[in-house]
């Protein structure tokens, strides 16, 4: 899908970056994310961790594991830490929690995200009072019959949605999103997505471009392009201009400059991996993804580097959206941990 008008781009992104700037200044939060399981119990047909897919190596991290990639993005520097995960029944509630505690035990003034897919509000709530500051669960795409051509049909987007509502109910802060350019999108679905984001009032938003997994249905669909990821991450700025807008991973999969572009193009988050090693080549949504042959201090690096080339500042503090004060962390602010 394009939508081709280069003169207006600059213009547009501008207007985002201004719109940006307004909110968060030149700074730049970074995200550690800890990729701690590639099970899924799920199937959507554009992931490369689905369920289906014989190919992929499955693996688990230990608790132990998980909390030494947490030690280390602490000692970088790193405030906030994103649990993700496919859909995997061995991580419990029980398990969870007892992870978010622990992280939480010895870095009080840290957040905790977690992406961990579809759950029950009591599971929300019990993540909740373990520790977990922020939740993300893309909504993908809020047409029903888009999201009916993306996922198989034991899923709904009727329970989606109702998650991101239950867990904004609990007091999460609470990213939605979808991919740019995913098989089947029209703008009328993109025009769906931003009512429905209007409603929901995210505090984080995931846009990154599809790029097709040789191992699942959608193995010879088209790329979603830099451009149109572009214009839809300076739209949403300026739709929300104080939401916590990642320049993802998939974006820097694209274009080299992919993620430096986003930032310029109104995004103010980068998600560096944290995950060891030995799992990285494994954790594969999308082919070609980058950043699987380094360790997390390179990439630590590589980011600072690329937010200072254009101008920015990477943030010391743990980046919580500006209107989202809730006992935790009016805590922090007043004990000035
Ligand atoms: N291309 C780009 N993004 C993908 N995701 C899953 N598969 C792909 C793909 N092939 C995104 C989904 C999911 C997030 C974790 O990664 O939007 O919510
Ligand atoms: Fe990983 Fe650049 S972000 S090497």
């Amino acid at each position: 899908m394009e939508y081709a008008d280069e003169g207006n781009d600059e213009y547009l992104f501008e207007a985002a970056r201004d719109a940006a700037e307004r909110s968060f200044g030149k700074e730049v939060y970074l995200r550690g994310l800890v990729e701690f399981t590639n099970y899924c119990k799920n199937d959507c047909y554009y992931c490369g961790i689905r369920r289906g897919n014989a190919n992929a190596e499955r693996y688990r991290l230990t608790e132990d594991e998980i909390l030494f990639c947490c030690d280390v993005g602490w000692n970088i520097g790193f405030r906030t830490f994103v649990l993700q995960g496919g859909e995997d029944p061995f991580f419990t509630d029980d398990r969870i929690c007892q992870i978010v505690r622990k992280i939480k035990e010895t870095r009080p003034s840290c957040a905790v995200t977690l992406s961990i897919g579809e759950k029950s509000l009591e599971s929300f709530q019990r993540f909740y009072e373990a520790g977990a500051d922020r939740y993300l669960l893309r909504h993908e795409t809020a047409n029903e019959w888009h999201y009916g051509k993306l996922h198989p049909a034991s899923m709904s987007m009727e329970n989606r949605k109702k998650c991101l509502h239950d867990l904004k109910k609990i007091g999460f802060q609470v990213g939605c999103g979808f991919m740019a350019g995913s098989p089947f999108q029209t703008i009328d679905h993109l025009y769906d997505d931003i009512v429905f984001m209007r409603e929901l009032e995210p505090h984080m938003i995931g846009i990154g471009p599809f790029i097709a997994h040789r191992d699942t249905p959608f193995k010879d669909e088209p790329d979603g392009s830099v451009n149109l990821t572009l214009k839809l991450l300076a739209i949403l700025r300026l739709l929300f201009p104080k939401a916590l807008i990642p320049a993802t991973t998939a974006l820097g999969t694209i274009d080299a400059l992919g993620r430096e572009k986003g930032i310029l193009a109104g995004a103010n988050v980068l998600m560096p991996n944290l995950s060891p090693p030995h799992v990285r080549r494994k954790y594969l949504l999308y082919d070609g993804k980058i950043c699987t042959g380094e360790e997390a201090a390179e990439c630590n690096m590589c980011l600072r580097r690329r937010v200072e080339r254009i101008g920015y500042h990477v943030a010391d503090s743990r980046g919580d959206h500006p209107d989202f004060v809730n006992e935790r962390n009016e805590h922090d602010v007043e004990s000035g941990i």
